[in-house]
């Protein structure tokens, strides 16, 4: 366990798991996100709450799982358009809010995904 990460500072695996939760809930009701989600959300929440543990510092979960993240080519499949890159962000930023997760870890947390989901898309407007 490492201290001294965002994961610690905001909670750990329950601030995660409320965080995951309050996302996927507006993702499953975002119009330019439901056509390429599964319907049901569940293991994507649940791979989700894994690759953020990790990404934020805490235990490798995902890793142990599933090995290297490789997300850009995990999300080749999906046609990820800057639309829809804007709206993941407006679903992630909401849920932030509302799992009340306060600055500077909310900025850090937001700023960190938000180069992330710029490096995952790979389809033109
Ligand atoms: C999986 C969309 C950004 C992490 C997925 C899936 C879709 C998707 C459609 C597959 C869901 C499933 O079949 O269960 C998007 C869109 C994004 C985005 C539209 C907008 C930019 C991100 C970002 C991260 C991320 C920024 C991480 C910081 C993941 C993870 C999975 C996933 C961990 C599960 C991968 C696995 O199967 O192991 N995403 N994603 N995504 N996404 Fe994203």
């Amino acid at each position: 366990q490492q201290f001294g990460t965002i994961y610690e500072a905001i909670g750990g695996f329950d601030t995660i798991d409320r965080l995951v939760t309050n996302f996927y809930r507006r993702v499953g009701k975002h119009p330019a996100l439901t056509p390429i989600f599964p319907e049901d959300l569940t293991e994507t929440a649940r791979k989700q709450r894994l690759f953020l543990t990790q990404f934020f510092g805490g235990p490798k979960l995902y890793t142990e799982e599933r090995g290297h993240p490789m997300m850009r080519r995990r999300h080749l499949p999906f046609p990820i358009t800057p639309q829809r890159r804007d709206a993941w962000l407006e679903c992630m930023k909401a849920a932030l809010e509302e799992s009340e997760i306060e600055d500077p870890y909310r900025t850090a947390i937001f700023e960190k995904l938000t180069m992330t989901a710029n490096h995952m898309m790979n389809t033109p407007s």
